[in-house]
């Protein structure tokens, strides 16, 4: 039989979780602050908890989805946390590397068990074969709620056991993903800006999509391989991506679009140029983004 569940949480994201669970054919325990937002899932056959303490009871494995870290922490202290003793908890709230190594530390004082997860998905992924969930935590506790795992995504995780490593490559993942938007973004703006229809820079971008794709990927290899010098694989150096660059430029200064994002990209191009790097593969600019650069 499969193990009775426990979500903390139904916004968006929790509400997801719990109807893959139910999906999933676990018996499911809800609890929301707002207990209007868990009718949804009482039709659907959850039970709904009165409180976070018969929440907690109703289930050996708790999955908590709530804004962010203070919020579980006001939820799952005193009778709560006496009550979590020897459950596991899935910390699936997007949170920090620290944030998730304290709630770790709390969890082995109170005698819990501890996963810590970033969800890499918006809920009409969840439950479904692409959801990605990265878990991090104990190998072995891990191994033991792959099962349960699995109903909320299918491309569920472990990785690693340190449990800031999920949080971590959250933000690595958001970060990419936010280049991507703010991207958009100016792209929106230059587009306006010259009378091109948006529908088109849309086709446009699903054509280019794959080549700036390939480049993400090769900058990332060529970085860990540390070849950072121009060579027979070379893609494109800093200095035609620099001419490039001084176009886009030159084009917001003339349509007066907003250059702040753009002028930390020429922060990072001059810093670059400067110490000599002109004619290097545009991996080289990764040893300009700061200490661990
Ligand atoms: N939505 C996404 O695409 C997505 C993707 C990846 C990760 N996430 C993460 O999932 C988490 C939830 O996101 P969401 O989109 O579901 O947000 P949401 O729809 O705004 O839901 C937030 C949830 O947190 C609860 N909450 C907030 N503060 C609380 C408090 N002090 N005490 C108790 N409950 C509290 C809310 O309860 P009330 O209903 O009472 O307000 C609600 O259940 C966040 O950490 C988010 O970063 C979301």
């Amino acid at each position: 039989m499969k193990p009775a569940i426990t979500v903390l949480g139904t916004g968006r994201m929790g509400a997801a979780l719990a109807h893959a669970l139910l999906k999933g054919g676990h018996s499911t325990t809800v609890w929301n602050r707002t207990i209007e937002k868990t009718a949804a899932l009482a039709a659907a056959g959850a039970t709904v908890a009165a409180s976070v303490l018969d929440a907690v009871e109703a289930s050996e494995i708790i999955v908590v989805n709530v804004t962010d870290y203070p919020a579980t922490a006001v939820l799952l202290r005193g009778d709560v946390a006496s009550a979590l003793r020897g459950k596991l908890v899935v910390e699936l709230t997007s949170g920090t590397p620290n944030g998730a190594r304290e709630a770790g530390e709390w969890a082995t004082e109170y005698g819990v068990t501890y996963l810590d997860g970033a969800i890499m998905a918006t809920p009409d992924f969840i439950g479904t074969e692409h959801g990605t969930i990265l878990v991090s935590g104990p190998r072995q506790v891990f191994e033991q709620s792959k099962e349960m795992l699995q109903a909320l995504g299918g491309n569920v995780q472990h990785v690693g056991d340190d449990l800031g490593l999920a949080n971590a490559l959250d933000s690595a993942l958001l970060a990419l993903m936010w280049g991507s938007l703010f991207g958009a973004l100016q792209s929106i703006a230059v587009c306006r800006a010259e009378s091109i229809d948006l529908g088109e820079l849309a086709r446009q971008w699903t054509a280019t999509a794959p080549v700036v794709e390939g480049l993400v990927t090769d900058l990332i290899k060529r970085t860990e391989a540390g070849r950072l010098a121009a060579d027979d694989e070379t893609l494109s150096s800093i200095s035609p991506h620099y001419s490039a660059f001084r176009h886009l430029v030159e084009l917001m200064d003339v349509r007066k679009i907003d250059r702040t994002v753009v002028d930390g990209y020429d922060a990072i191009f001059r810093r670059g140029i400067a110490a000599g790097h002109l004619h290097d593969d545009f991996a080289a600019l990764s040893q300009f983004m700061g200490e661990a650069g």
